[in-house]
């Protein structure tokens, strides 16, 4: 089992989540079924803010990046322990404002916003529009004028950095779908640009290095290349930026040899960084930003599956088939990303097993993962998928018309629903 507190065996030999027996919860819910531990959600929220306020400038806070796991439950925890919030597409703002999230606490991102996409957020209210780029500076500065609002933009910058991460998920280098590169000059020109504009407000500058980063190292240096870029902004145009957004990327441990990260460790390094390079170009010191997703749900989410078959091959693989798949979790079919897993029903058994976690998709990519480390699966069986809290439900699909599972969520030893299972007249509710 993973090195997590919220993680144990009781007294039946089930796995408790948060104190709370997992069969017992795949009895009440069904399975599959996501389960999340609130608790340890909103500590991991409060930790963030309070690193935040601790070690950066004044009005600096952290942002949860919805995209990692969205639902109107998870903008409210996020509100209510003081995060502001980035969202990436009108739906996510929908979301959002559906939860009666404030506004002015929303950033809207995206690389290929629609008019419609900036038409509802600057309508809507939200507090910045990340512009991905010149041309979306100037519609933004179009929908905001015919508006009649002067809409407050950080713009979004690209450093050259390689945070050495999986490339999927590699946001930080110069030849890259998202931002405008500092190291070609190119920054640095679209920022005069921005200034020139009468509808936008710049705020500020966003950067986004990339996901599953374990060390402050990365971020030192997107510090760096970011103070080193404001200086060069501040000389060229007289502008001093009041924001500066580092965007997200804390790493989280899937498997027990990831080691824990220490997210209020790097924050401090990031401040201290920061001062340091401030002083350096004696620059006032902006608030900052920070946008994680991963680093708040994922430890906190949990999957169970009812184990429907186990065959082994001669020779070959034992395979245990579940109920769900790539349908509810595509990341090991799509980045190859491995999870640790267990039999709930017997957790304190030694995994004496190498087991293929076959999905009931109609394909043989549908994995949840090869060797995973297994007590012997039964048909029957309970399995536990562990830190699958974000990019799990954020990023599943009704492939074969599998409808997706619902997600308990865990609050001082109680559960409740904050997503309902999706029924089969859901699944072709749009059909004509
Ligand atoms: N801010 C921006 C602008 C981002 O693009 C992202 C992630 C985040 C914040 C949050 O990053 P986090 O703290 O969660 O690492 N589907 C992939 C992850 C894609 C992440 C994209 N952007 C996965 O399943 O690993």
């Amino acid at each position: 089992m993973l090195n997590q507190q919220n993680l144990t065996v009781n007294a039946a030999g089930h796995l408790a989540i948060a104190g709370v027996d997992a069969l017992e919860l795949a009895g009440r819910y069904g399975t599959p079924l996501y389960v999340l531990d609130e608790d340890m959600v909103r500590a991991r929220m409060a930790l963030y803010v309070r690193a935040m306020k601790e070690h950066l400038p004044a009005g600096s806070r952290p942002c949860y990046a919805s995209k990692a796991l969205c639902c109107k439950a998870l903008c409210r925890m996020a509100q209510e322990e003081g995060m502001g919030l980035d969202v990436v597409s009108s739906g996510e703002l929908y979301t959002a404002l559906a939860a009666d999230f404030p506004p002015e606490d929303i950033c809207f991102h995206g690389n290929a916003k629609t008019e419609e996409d900036i038409h509802y957020a600057v309508s809507g209210g939200v507090g910045f529009i990340a512009a991905d780029g010149e041309e979306e500076l100037e519609r933004i500065d179009r929908i905001a004028g015919a508006l009649g609002v002067k809409q407050k933009v950080l713009l979004r910058v690209t450093p050259g950095i390689d945070p050495h991460t999986f490339a999927a998920v590699n946001t930080g280098v110069v030849d890259v779908k998202f931002g405008v590169p500092i190291p070609t000059g190119q920054a640095l020109a679209v920022t005069e640009r921005a200034l020139g504009l009468q509808n936008i407000c710049l705020a500020g500058f966003h950067c986004h290095i990339g996901s599953q980063i374990f060390e402050p190292g990365p971020f030192l240096l997107e510090v760096d290349v970011l103070t080193a870029f404001l200086a060069e902004v501040r000389e060229r145009t007289g502008y001093t930026a009041p924001v500066l957004n580092l965007g997200g990327g804390f790493a989280v441990a899937y498997e027990e040899a990831d080691g824990v990260p220490d997210c209020a460790g790097m924050i401090a390094a990031i401040g201290e960084r920061l001062t340091q390079r401030c002083g350096e170009y004696t620059y006032p010191a902006p608030a900052v930003l920070m946008e994680p997703g991963r680093g708040i749900v994922a430890a906190a989410g949990v999957t169970l599956y009812t184990v429907q078959n186990v065959k082994t091959v001669p020779g070959g693989r034992c395979y245990a088939a579940v109920d769900g798949g790539m349908g509810d979790n595509p990341r090991y079919a799509l980045y190859g990303s491995r999870y640790t897993a267990l039999v709930a029903d017997r957790a304190a058994e030694e995994k004496t097993h190498a087991v293929t976690l076959a999905g009931r998709c109609c394909e043989s990519g549908d994995l949840i993962g090869e060797g995973v480390p297994l007590q012997e699966p039964h048909t029957g069986d309970t399995v536990a998928v562990l830190v699958t809290g974000a990019y799990n439900y954020s990023m599943a699909s009704n492939y074969n018309r599998v409808p997706r599972p619902p997600i308990a969520a865990l609050r001082g030893g109680e559960s409740r629903l904050i997503v309902r299972r999706e029924t089969l007249r859901d699944v072709a509710m749009f059909d004509l």
